[in-house]
């Protein structure tokens, strides 16, 4: 087949990006893909391709656009199409009646009369405005003060989640103008994930998901945005041209259509107690929601009444912002101690007078490090704000300098390891001290709790490792296979049955994946994420032991903070002691490498062919490297491995000659195939 004219790139650029449009509305917006990631990926990267090759077919719209461009000096102004208003907060069902009682007062409408809502998620992130004209994304702003917000379209345009065109509903017309509102935020895995990378790369974790989100949608070079795994929900729109809608309701089942990605977990109520038991419900489901939620938005269903009932100094008196229990409360420090981790990491904690918080008494919260108590100048006998987030530990807030009576004591660091008495070290350039002495019985208990925790050895509790490390009875985490049912039965608060029940459960944990096993080791830096992007990688412990730091540091998420930790770990003799003594144990991890199917021995290996093939068509013999692992694309880079050339090649020969790039004759092409085992010719 000839090289391609521009009029037939034209065609295939303009059907490549209806087809990934399509797909990304089946992705993003209906959240169910139906192709693979690499079908997905293949289409993309011969569009680029494409347009790469053919500079004059370049459009700002095209889907490759979501990389980010150059940085800018600062952010533009622009005023909203309507303002941007903020929400009245209530924090009791008492307070949400009264709101909805004056709606109907403001109304006119009985008290006994029901008013219809509209329920959603409070989301925690950043509000922000899409304006796309004749459905072409034009310009994107945050709230800012909610008349003038800043215009933050390049970063908007890297998240895949916003068209940058929206999609034509089947027997509807795009509207002439449409400003499409909603929060972009980062779900809280994604956040935990990129906190552990910064980390890993040395640079400072951000405090929560919504300051994540918002630190990388107000980035001047919208290259870091694109790295950041940011989403959106939209909820609302601002001005609208030819379009109208008439419901809440109607609105959040449009904008789908449009391409506009909508949480679907709404409701439409029939009154007020209905709004209020839905709260109820998802406040139940609150731990479990992949993003922060804060509590719900109630908002009148109807328009036409909205309209109505207008707005009072900045708030809609149409909606509400209805607040699930907080996860803060105030108490009073009794004592700071210290706690000792398994890599000997030094951890000051507060315990606490103990308060009732989000459903739990909590006596202790974490105070970090002895920077951050300074930073904060946290006393003991401080009254201090403490604050649970999620299924994360409690922490202590900030103090409240305002209820001191003079009695509070400033804190110090101790020198020296609180459990064995070891003098505490601290590099330079970090903010943790640590216990260096690995014999240290706090981190053997806490290596034991993590490696039970890993393995999720059932029965293996605190008291009990407790118990075991004080009576010698495990020194290191080996130990624990080699227990017997008489030592352990005679153990505080065990007997006959926990001891045969505990040890089965050990015996059970004997196949661990080859990912659980690595994360139990307890390596620093690496985490269940990072283990198992190295279970994949490798095949073997004896395979990651004897990995290299450059080697590691081409694992893609592999930082070069987390590949010295992996080194440094192996290469102390007393951790791959530990470790050998683990699989003379009878421990056998499973190994989960990804093995191809079958044998890929073009794997790597960029073909393109030009001209007219005798033997097969284009298609079959792109089929055949595919399958044979290797890749088929349609223009020629100084990244492609071979060119086959039939019949009437096109200049897609002169360019690999230009490039230097390997020219195979079909006989050529076809002895290749032979020699790898492809069958054929
Ligand atoms: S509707 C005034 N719906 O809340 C009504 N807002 O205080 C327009 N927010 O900055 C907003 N989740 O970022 C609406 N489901 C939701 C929301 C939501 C979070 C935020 C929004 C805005 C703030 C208003």
């Amino acid at each position: 087949m000839p090289e391609l004219s521009l009029e037939e790139a034209r065609r295939r650029v303009d059907w490549l990006r209806k087809e990934i449009r399509r797909h990304n509305y089946y992705y993003y917006v209906l959240d169910s893909p139906i192709i693979s990631d690499a079908e997905y990926d293949a289409l993309m990267r011969e569009l680029e391709e494409l347009e790469a090759q053919f500079p004059e077919l370049a459009d700002p719209t095209s889907p490759t656009q979501h990389v980010g461009a150059p940085p800018l000096e600062e952010f533009r102004s622009v005023r909203h199409t309507l303002p941007m208003l903020s929400l009245t907060n209530a924090f009791s069902e008492e307070e949400v009646r009264e709101f909805d009682a004056r709606a109907k007062r403001f109304l006119g409408l009985e008290p006994a009369a029901e008013l219809e809502y509209v329920v959603e998620p409070k989301y925690d992130g950043l509000a922000v405005e899409l304006i796309y004209v004749d459905g072409v994304l034009q310009v994107g702003s945050t709230r800012g003060d909610g008349e003038v917000g800043e215009d933050v379209t390049l970063n908007l345009k890297t998240i895949k989640a916003i068209p940058l065109v929206l999609r034509r509903p089947e027997g509807r017309a795009i509207p002439k103008s449409l400003a499409a509102r909603g929060e972009v935020y980062m779900n809280i895995a994604d956040f935990r994930r990129l906190n552990e990378e910064r980390l890993a790369q040395g640079e400072p974790p951000f405090a929560n998901p919504r300051n994540a989100a918002a630190g990388s949608l107000r980035q001047l070079d919208s290259k870091i945005t694109a790295r950041r795994p940011l989403r959106i929900f939209f909820y609302d729109v601002g001005e609208t041209v030819g379009i109208e809608f008439r419901t809440q309701e109607e609105l959040l089942r449009t904008l789908p259509e449009f391409g506009l990605r909508v949480n679907p977990l709404f409701r439409k109520c029939a009154g007020i107690e209905e709004a209020i038991a839905f709260h109820h419900e998802l406040e139940r489901e609150r731990e479990s929601l992949p993003y922060e939620s804060d509590g719900v938005v109630i908002k009148v269903n109807d328009f036409q009444l909205r309209r109505r009932l207008g707005e009072i100094s900045r708030a809609p008196r149409w909606a509400l912002a209805y607040k699930f229990a907080p996860r803060q409360a105030t108490t009073r420090i009794r004592e700071i101690v210290l706690q000792v981790g398994r890599t000997g990491a030094i951890t000051p904690v507060a315990l606490l007078e103990p308060v009732e918080l989000a459903g739990a008494t909590i006596s202790r919260a974490t105070l970090h490090n002895q920077e951050e108590i300074a930073k904060k100048d946290i006393r003991v006998g401080d009254l201090v704000l403490i604050e649970r987030a999620g299924d994360v530990i409690p922490e202590v807030v900030k103090p409240i300098p305002e209820a001191r009576t003079g009695e509070e004591r400033k804190w110090e660091m101790p020198d020296r390891c609180p459990v064995c008495g070891s003098a505490l070290v601290k590099p330079e350039d970090e903010v943790v001290f640590r216990c260096p002495n690995i014999s240290c019985p706090a981190r053997i208990k806490e290596s034991i709790r993590h490696f039970a925790r890993a393995l999720d050895i059932e029965g293996l509790g605190e008291r009990l490792v407790d118990q075991l490390v004080e009576k010698g009875l495990v020194k290191e985490v080996a130990d624990i296979f080699r227990l017997e049912k008489e030592e352990l039965a005679a153990l505080e608060r065990m007997g006959e049955k926990s001891a045969s029940n505990l040890l089965e459960a050990i015996s059970r944990s004997k196949r661990p994946s080859l990912s659980r096993f690595i994360y139990a080791l307890g390596i620093r830096h690496v985490g269940e994420h990072l283990a198992e992007i190295l279970a994949k990688h490798y095949g073997s412990v004896a395979d990651l032991i004897s990995a290299r730091e450059d080697e590691l540091q081409g694992i893609f998420e592999v930082g070069p903070e987390v590949a010295r930790s992996i080194v440094e770990f192996f290469s102390t003799e007393k951790n791959r002691e530990a470790v050998r003594r683990l699989l003379e144990a009878g421990v056998r991890p499973v190994s989960e490498k990804l093995e191809p199917a079958r044998p890929q021995p073009l794997a790597g290996k960029r073909f393109v062919f030009t001209g007219t093939l005798r033997a097969f068509t284009r298609e079959e013999a792109e089929g055949l490297v595919r399958q044979l692992g290797g890749e088929a694309s349609s223009s020629v880079s100084r990244k492609t491995d071979y060119v086959v050339v039939g019949e009437a090649p096109g200049s897609k020969l002169a360019k690999a000659r230009e490039l230097g790039v390997k020219v195979l004759s079909e006989e050529e092409f076809k002895a290749l195939l032979r020699e790898v085992g492809g069958g054929e010719g």
